[in-house]
């Protein structure tokens, strides 16, 4: 069984920091906000993140916060949400790749970038700088849009995890760019099959 993760950890994003200094950490974390963008309801599933300006080009939107968890957690937590999502419950996936060492759970009510949903054809990429994870705009968006980033999911039990992100070149399911190929070489011989089977 595989992991599904956001994120895309390239292992060389070792430092890491807590998110919130010692002191505070007893206090109930607000939900982070953006000045940037708000949260309402998406045509691509239930709510999204959009703009309220126009935002520029390599602008950090928002941080992708939660708890900081060890990769053995990180599996227990994935395999657990697994288990739900084949009960037909939530399945949503929240864990994001921090590096090789820690997971970020980004399921906690103040992760207000939790909302972000996948494109084939995103505005925004994760980006991890000095231990912390960062939404930032690829290209200029326009005020109103609706935020997304490339989730990267792995190939495997890609059917498990269809897109609907509407772009031009959806491949269909959320899948990381470069293996995208893969989902629409099966679509292809998935059809050929077909038809050779027709009457
Ligand atoms: C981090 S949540 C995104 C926020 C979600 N829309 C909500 O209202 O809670 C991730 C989940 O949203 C759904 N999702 C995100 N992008 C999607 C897309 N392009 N197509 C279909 N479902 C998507 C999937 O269920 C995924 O596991
Ligand atoms: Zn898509």
């Amino acid at each position: 069984m595989s992991l599904m993760l956001l994120g895309r950890c390239d292992g060389l994003c070792y430092e890491v920091r807590p998110t919130m200094p010692k002191k505070a950490a007893k206090k109930k974390p607000q939900p982070t906000r953006s000045e940037w963008a708000a949260v309402r309801g998406s045509q691509i599933h239930g709510r999204g993140m959009f703009a309220k300006k126009t935002i520029p080009k390599g602008t950090r939107v928002i941080e992708y916060t939660g708890e900081r968890i060890t990769k053995a957690e990180g599996w227990r937590r994935e395999l657990a949400r697994q288990e739900r999502a084949g009960r037909g419950a939530d399945g949503c996936i929240y864990i994001f790749e921090l590096n090789t060492k820690v997971d970020i759970d980004g399921s906690v009510r103040w992760n207000t970038a939790r909302y972000i949903n996948h494109s084939c054809e995103p505005n925004c990429e994760s980006q991890v700088v000095r231990g912390r994870v960062w939404i930032v705009a690829i290209g200029e968006i326009g005020p109103g849009d609706e935020l997304s980033y490339d989730y990267y999911y792995d190939y495997e039990h890609y059917h498990e995890h269809p897109c609907r992100c509407g772009a031009k070149s959806c491949a269909g399911y959320i899948v990381k760019a470069p293996l995208r190929w893969r989902v629409r070489h099966a679509a292809r011989k998935g059809k050929k099959k077909g038809a050779r089977q027709a009457p």
